[in-house]
């Protein structure tokens, strides 16, 4: 489903009501006493008196200031696993779909690479000035200017769907990711500034430490985002519902915690899709029930619901479902760190 179903959902109006009856029948994952869709559930959520109308940015990002947060690593083990499992959710398996691009109808033009980039919103548009500093010469800089012109857009213009200019943009970018290593590293070092390091950050301003820990708040923020756009579906709105890490509480009996509250939350949701998204939730619950087995994600983990066993040997590093064979000597050049990109049209102009 890729970061547009958040994004889907976030930009949905609040309008529908879920009738409860119909509701606990559909959805599997939605039913009994803690996840049913019932009032005690849900009306901490909110959702019948809140809307979701389009947030306008009010600075240069969509996302929250975390600064201030603390911070803590990961292992390059625990990062591959965490990127299979949130892959398995999204994808259905355990290839990373680098090539992949689609109009999806949601407002927000293409949506492209492992984690679903989007022309509309300003981080596709970083993937490929990124890009454009390691290979000047690519067949993707030609859309900077369009993507730029995009960009500067206001935030809630629906004027971003437009893929009129962008012209063999798909295809120029499902072939540089299936010819060129260092365009699937440059998404990689994307997502982990925009994504994985954030994780990582509010995990450990809970003092959520383990790697199936961090593992959980990686699939957390793709599914859900940590921006203030989206205020009524976003990591840090479960991190307050959840409440605060009690002083002597352990991290297995916090995730548990974090888990019911991101499960409700999906379940109470007024559409047809986040609550069918809650099996992910389960498979992650059970994961967590066998805590010393899988805290420190050593071994493979099955994902019971989705039907896939991780095992962290997995090759993350050609999309082989997009692309025809790999090439000869294929190998991803080395990890660079990035900044959380930012959307200041000054910023914009400066490549
Ligand atoms: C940008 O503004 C929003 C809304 O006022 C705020 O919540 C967010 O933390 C700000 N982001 C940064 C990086 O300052
Ligand atoms: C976005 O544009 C596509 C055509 O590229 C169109 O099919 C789709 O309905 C549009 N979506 C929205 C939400 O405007
Ligand atoms: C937490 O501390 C309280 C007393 O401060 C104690 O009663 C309780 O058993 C402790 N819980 C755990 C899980 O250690």
């Amino acid at each position: 489903m890729k970061v547009s179903f958040a994004v889907v959902n976030g930009l949905a109006l609040l309008a529908a009501v879920v009738s409860p009856v119909l509701a606990k029948s559909k959805f599997p994952y939605c039913t009994g006493s803690t996840y049913g869709i019932t009032h005690k559930n849900c009306a901490k959520f909110e959702f019948d008196t809140l809307h979701s109308n389009c947030v306008e940015t009010s600075n240069c990002t969509t996302f929250y200031d975390i600064t201030k947060l603390p911070t803590e690593k990961i292992d390059a083990h625990t990062e591959k696993m965490a990127q299979l499992i949130t892959n398995v959710f999204e994808n259905g398996n355990t290839i990373m779909g680098y090539a992949y691009v689609e109009a999806l109808g949601d407002g927000r033009g293409y949506t492209s690479g492992y984690i679903g980039f989007t022309s509309g919103t300003n981080d596709a548009l970083t993937v490929i000035q990124q890009y454009t500093k390691r290979k000047p010469k690519n067949s993707l800089t030609k859309y900077v200017p369009e993507l730029t012109r995009l960009s500067k857009l206001k935030f809630c213009d629906t004027q971003r769907n437009d893929t009129k200019k962008l012209s063999g943009y798909p295809a120029a970018w499902t072939k540089t990711a299936c010819t060129d290593p260092t365009f699937v590293q440059t998404q990689l070092d994307v997502g982990f500034a925009m994504y994985l390091a954030p994780a990582l950050k509010y995990a450990a301003s809970v003092n959520v430490q383990s790697n199936l820990g961090k593992a959980i708040f990686y699939d957390t923020i793709i599914n859900h985002g940590w921006q203030y756009v989206e205020p009524l579906i976003n990591l840090p709105r479960i991190l307050k519902l959840t409440g605060p890490r009690k002083h002597n509480e352990t991290e297995k009996s916090y995730l548990n915690r974090f888990l019911v509250t991101r499960r409700q939350l999906m379940c109470c949701f007024p559409d047809d899709v986040w609550p069918p998204a809650a099996d992910r939730v389960a498979d992650l619950q059970r994961l967590v029930s066998s805590w010393s087995r899988n805290k420190d994600l050593k071994h493979p983990v099955t994902l019971k619901i989705y039907g896939v066993t991780v095992k962290g040997t997995e090759d993350l590093s050609y999309d082989k479902a997009e692309c025809p064979k790999k090439p000869k000597g294929w190998k991803l050049p080395a990890a660079k760190t990035l900044p959380i990109p930012d959307t200041c049209p000054n910023k914009l102009l400066s490549l």
